[in-house]
């Protein structure tokens, strides 16, 4: 910014004003996106520095965080070395010193559940994998999550699998209300266990989770149901849904729009408080011309929608909510690059393109931690 002009710090006001999702109340607009950070304890205990992490985007000004994916049972959830759990009431104390944290430092949190299924790397309960069918996954395993080579092929799940995976959801839900989150957040997205059920070429079943659009969703509602009469009315309960996924960036809903209405509108009847939609850009048009997703979602659920991709450009963010489009956003690399990007949109202050070198090789919050240091960085 040169001397002649002065910062507009009105511009993005809409992205203070408070909200309330479900019996949540949020200071603003601006969430932390799930990140998943490896650094738990060997028994998916959550740390103290995970605790300092998570905090700094609340001290920040984050309204509210969305917890990187936590596995919910010790069968066939967990998808990397070190992720942290909600499956006993170790890690549900663990857990709760967290959110401890973050509630001190004026932030809300919310517990992402996550069941890997096949793209499961690492998991030290089991040493197959489960999905919807027996296709392997695409793509690589992730190595900055300590993954190597090919995915296995994943056992189609049994009915007494799906079911436990199912109770699974409850009962980490149930966890995170005890350990004091502000709500939950079912991870549909992104190729997980619940986005393979939804996927047609990757779910191949002719039973009642498999088919056309309306049974490949069967699993995300009844893991939903199961979840809503878990915890009861009044705790906050998000979905979060996309196209792509971790190991296929660009896939598309085939039948485009109609498989958007179709999905989103089954959404609208779930005892669920928000949807979270994340693209690679979330203002662009979901398929190539149209609406973009988050904004379809609005229309088609009905219910606040949460907007993700690519967002860290304050201007994008303020538009896609000005425009009705999205009710909040969370950004990922944004919050990595600038624990504090809500103060620094507040006052008008500059901001740092985001450093992968943060990510890599493996990225944990030790590896963070020291690349920060060498480069005079601090989170905050
Ligand atoms: C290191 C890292 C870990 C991630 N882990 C998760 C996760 O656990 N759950 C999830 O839903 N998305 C995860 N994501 C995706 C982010 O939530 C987000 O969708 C993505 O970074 C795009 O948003 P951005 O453009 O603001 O970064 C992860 C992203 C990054 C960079």
């Amino acid at each position: 910014m040169n001397a002649t002009t002065t910062p507009d710090t009105h511009q993005h006001d809409c992205l203070f004003q408070p909200f309330s999702i479900g019996r949540m109340t949020l200071k603003n607009r601006l969430a932390v996106a799930p990140m998943t950070r490896i650094s738990a304890s060997d028994n998916g205990c959550a740390t103290e520095q995970m605790a300092r992490y998570y905090s700094a985007f609340a001290k920040g000004g984050f309204g509210l965080l969305i917890t990187e994916g936590i596995y919910t049972d010790k069968a066939y959830s967990q998808g990397y070395w070190n992720q942290p759990g909600l499956s006993d009431h170790q890690q549900r104390d663990a857990w709760a010193k967290v959110v401890e944290a973050v509630h001190q430092d004026g932030g809300r949190m919310v517990a992402q559940l996550m069941h890997a299924g096949a793209l499961s790397q690492g998991n030290p309960y089991r040493s197959d994998t489960l999905g919807p069918s027996a296709v392997r996954p695409k793509g690589q395993q992730m190595t900055f999550y300590r993954g190597k080579g090919e995915y296995s092929i994943p056992r189609a799940m049994l009915d007494d699998e799906i079911t436990e995976a199912i109770n699974g959801f409850a009962a980490a839900a149930v966890c995170a209300k005890q350990a004091g989150f502000d709500g939950v957040e079912i991870h549909g997205a992104n190729g997980y266990l619940l986005d393979q059920f939804l996927s047609e070429g990757i779910n191949l079943r002719n039973d009642r989770y498999g088919g056309d659009i309306e049974r490949r969703l069967r699993l995300i509602i009844e893991v939903v149901q199961a979840v809503r009469t878990a915890v009861g009315s009044e705790f906050t309960l998000g979905l979060r849904i996309s196209q792509g996924k971790v190991n296929d960036f660009t896939h598309k809903w085939r039948n485009a729009e109609t498989d958007a209405a179709l999905i989103f509108s089954a959404l609208a009847n779930l005892p669920i408080d928000y949807v979270h939609t994340t693209e690679f850009e979330a203002w662009q048009s979901a398929f190539g011309n149209g609406p973009c997703l988050a904004a379809l979602a609005r229309q088609y659920a009905g219910l606040p929608v949460i907007a993700n991709g690519s967002l860290h450009d304050p201007t994008r963010a303020t538009d896609l909510i000005v425009s009705g489009q999205a009710d909040a956003v969370s950004l990922g690399r944004g919050a990595l690059a600038h624990a504090d990007w809500p103060t620094r949109v507040h006052n008008g202050a500059s901001f740092d393109e985001f450093d992968p070198g943060i990510l890599s090789p493996i990225a944990n919050l030790a590896n963070e931690h020291r690349h920060r240091k060498e480069r005079a960085r601090p989170l905050l």
